[in-house]
């Protein structure tokens, strides 16, 4: 049978909420990723030191596997420096939301002046701490996020030293301005490479798709793949896995955000497989991330088989169930160990 070993899959941008959620979700994770970078929109947020400490551990409890690295992050704020060397050595990254753009986010910036918000970004500047950024206005959906390129380029442009992640590219446009400046980097998730609007809201609409940013079009998906099936060393895995509730998808009202935690890895093999770039898998799992975020892979190898899986209709446990992408469907690799 035909195998492949990942080594140190690495989730670059997570949702694993909290309480009973969190309980259900953390093991899907832990049992085939080595670490993956934590959002930080609890409610309320990720914001102090105690808060993500605390938070860590309760993560740390969840998990299957004990070994893996969660890597914290804190809900962007404009903070003094003392309060970010005092929280450093917690944290891996910020993340910054506008102001009600998505899932509990209320509370993050209402607007992005460079000025404003100098003395936080050059802090983490001097800190190394990169900022990680939820990139969409509050503009009409599909071209929220294309809106957004020229804040990023003014952050790129004004803080040259500041590390910077464009969250969960959706664009053509988001994939040409990280590749403009030095300081931009980029995740992409699994969903965003699979699926356009169509999927979405073409025929009956699908909630288990609906997320933020929503997905777009057919040249935009193309060119997310392009960039990700060649390994281009400024793009990450980053599954954006946000698990809600199937009772909150299925429901007039639908949250956003698509669950792919259990099956990130193998759809993920299965893309690059399909287009004969499996040798650049490693790169978008792990080493690109290695690189950016200064991080040394673990020993943890993910091997898996050419074998049918079929997904779970939904995942049920401590009370909750979610459905996942894929639900009931067939995929052709399964985890092996
Ligand atoms: O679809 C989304 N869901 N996008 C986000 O930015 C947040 C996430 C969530 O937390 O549910
Ligand atoms: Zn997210």
């Amino acid at each position: 049978m035909k195998t492949i070993t990942l080594k140190s899959p690495f989730d670059m941008h997570l949702h694993l909420r909290d309480n009973d959620m969190l309980k259900l979700v953390a093991p899907l994770t832990s049992d085939t990723f080595t670490g993956a970078i934590i959002m930080p929109n609890l409610v309320p947020p990720v914001d102090t030191k105690e808060a993500v400490t605390a938070y860590k551990n309760r993560i740390m409890d969840a998990v299957s596997d004990k070994t893996f690295n969660p890597m914290m992050t804190l809900f962007f704020k404009p903070y003094t420096k003392e309060f970010l060397e005092d929280v450093r050595d917690e944290i891996t990254a910020l993340k910054l939301y506008p102001a009600g753009i998505t899932t509990n986010s209320e509370g993050g910036v209402e607007s992005i002046d460079t000025i404003a918000l100098a003395p936080t970004l050059n802090a983490m500047i001097d800190l190394d701490i990169p900022l990680c950024i939820h990139g969409e206005t509050n503009g009409f959906v599909m071209d929220r996020e294309a809106e957004f390129m020229s804040v990023y380029e003014e952050l790129a442009i004004a803080f040259p030293k500041l590390k910077i992640i464009m969250e969960h590219i959706t664009t053509k446009d988001a994939v040409e301005m990280v590749q403009k400046y030095d300081n931009l980097y980029a995740t992409i998730t699994l969903q965003h490479l699979l699926i356009t609007l169509d999927d979405v809201a073409g025929g009956m609409l699908q909630p288990h798709l609906f997320c933020k940013p929503i997905a777009k079009r057919y040249e935009d998906r193309d060119a997310l793949l392009n960039i990700a099936l060649s390994g281009h060393p400024k793009i990450m895995f980053g599954s954006d896995s946000a698990p809600h509730p199937k009772h909150a998808k299925e429901a007039c009202g639908c949250a956003a955000g698509v669950f792919t935690s259990p099956i990130a890895l193998q759809v993920l093999v299965e893309l690059f497989e399909k287009n004969n770039c499996l040798d650049n898998l490693q790169k978008f799992i792990s080493d690109n991330a290695c690189k950016i975020y200064n991080m040394k892979p673990s020993s943890k190898d993910v091997t898996l088989e050419k074998k049918d899986f079929i997904v779970p209709k939904a995942y049920e446990a401590y009370g909750e169930t979610v459905v996942p992408m894929y639900a009931g469907e067939t995929i052709t690799w399964s985890i092996k160990s």
